[in-house]
């Protein structure tokens, strides 16, 4: 049972039936109550208002007002409503701009009752807590923890906003899950900057792992990570080039294995090559988010490099392409991208010269600075995607060695 109650639960479809239908699917559950239901958009807003639901159950096509409008207005009430979204199959597109509304989660009809009342507990436990203090840390045992999940940001080709992305993906993620462990390496070894994005003291970096490559285990690691105010460790890079030359790609893998180990997610910021060290960090990574700007010259390189990715034989899902800045002035349209590209666009963030360049010299994130910038909204956005589709992989690798499981028992029978 969640503290202080059930969960309260608000149902919102146009068609009665299918609210009846999953209250009754959520009838058995004692830790959620459905508190309500409301037939359209407008009514959801004036329902949340009045009955204050923990979470929104929310369809997507609705006459008045459709779903996603409803989620924005919902989360514009500042309540601290948790909103999943209900959709059909091959809605992509609205997952996205779902996400960009600000929903916390989205179920593909049909879902079963264990998958609807999961997805309520799971938004349940990463609600805001406003009047509650510092987040709370929930210790897991760590025997019982998934290793952590890599996402590197790379790009063929340089100033795209690679950093950018990658220090405010991070603390987008940190601050929407504070329980979550989440790490930054600073992969770009002869020039990283993030430390300077992030406004860390010169203190350790990552050649005071390889200094002691021999004695590498988390004890070390701790002390040569940097926190940041947002709770997110850092991993630097060498203060100077030439101490970024020794650092080898056994040394960057070695690393990398070892902070799955101690973190929930590792965000790693590349610099534009296929040499060694790279090709080890995006190895290893779960999901690549490959940054192009609308330009020629970088998608002339992003073309190079999908052609590079498939004889790497990198599986489907892995690569996201994202397009930064991606409405500027005389920029090629997104649509074009992906047809040039042949390669969707799984999301774009917009142009802001003089916030991103504004908070970069402040050295304060500008999903901190500015939560409210399109851009922000744009990155949040795009860190709840990254979190959703990893935790799709994670349910469907749970399914298969489930089915693996079970055939073999079955062999074992028969
Ligand atoms: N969404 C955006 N809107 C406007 N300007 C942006 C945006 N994202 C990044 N920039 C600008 O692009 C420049 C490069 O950004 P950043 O340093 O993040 O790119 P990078 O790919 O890491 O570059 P490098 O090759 O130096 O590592 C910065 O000046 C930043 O202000
Ligand atoms: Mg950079």
């Amino acid at each position: 049972m969640a503290e202080g109650g059930p969960i309260k639960v608000l149902i919102v479809d146009d068609i009665p039936e299918t609210c009846d239908y999953l209250s009754k699917l959520l009838h058995f559950e004692r830790d959620i109550q459905v508190v309500g239901t409301a037939n359209s958009g407008k009514e959801s807003i004036s329902r949340t208002r009045e009955l204050r639901p923990d979470v929104v159950l929310m369809d997507i096509n609705m006459p008045d007002m459709d779903g996603i409008t409803a989620t924005e207005q919902i989360i514009e009430l500042g309540l601290g409503t948790q909103v999943v979204i209900m959709s059909v199959q091959g809605e992509q597109d609205y997952l996205r701009r779902a996400m960009l509304a600000g929903a916390s989660d989205f179920l593909v009809k049909p879902f079963s009752g264990d998958e609807l009342a999961n997805s309520i507990r799971q938004v349940y436990k990463r609600r805001p807590r406003v009047r509650e203090g510092p987040a709370e840390q929930v210790p897991e045992a760590r025997a019982e923890r998934a290793p952590g999940r890599i996402i590197s940001v790379f790009s063929p080709k340089g100033g795209v906003g690679r950093t950018t992305l990658t220090v405010n993906l991070a603390v987008a993620l940190k601050l929407d899950q504070p329980e979550r462990r989440v790490a930054i390496m600073d992969g770009n070894l002869l020039f990283g900057d993030v430390g300077v994005f992030l406004n860390l003291p010169q203190e350790k970096t990552i050649s005071d792992l390889v200094a002691r490559f021999d004695q590498l285990d988390a004890g070390l690691l701790a002390d040569v990570m940097v926190t940041h105010s947002s709770g997110v460790k850092v991993l630097k890079a060498p203060l100077k080039p030439q101490q970024g030359e020794m650092v080898t790609a056994e040394h960057v893998r070695a690393i990398l294995e070892l902070m799955r180990e101690e973190f929930d997610y590792i965000f790693v910021d590349t610099w534009s090559s296929l040499e060694e060290r790279i090709l080890a960090i995006l190895d290893l990574s779960d999901r690549i988010v490959l940054v192009t700007t609308p330009e020629m010259p970088a998608l002339k390189n992003v073309l190079l490099f999908l052609a590079v990715a498939d004889l790497l034989r990198y599986p489907p899902g892995k690569v996201l392409l994202v397009a930064n800045r991606a409405d500027m002035r005389h920029g090629i349209p997104i649509a074009e991208v992906s047809r040039s590209l042949r390669f969707e666009v799984a999301a774009t963030i917009s142009n802001d010269g003089q916030a991103v360049t504004n908070s970069i010299n402040r050295e304060v994130p500008l999903v901190q600075a500015e939560p409210g910038n399109p851009v922000s909204k744009g990155i949040r956005a795009l860190a709840k995607q990254l979190v959703f589709s990893l935790g799709v992989a994670e349910a469907e690798e749970a399914a298969a060695r489930e089915k693996k499981g079970l055939v073999g028992r079955l062999r074992k029978v028969s």
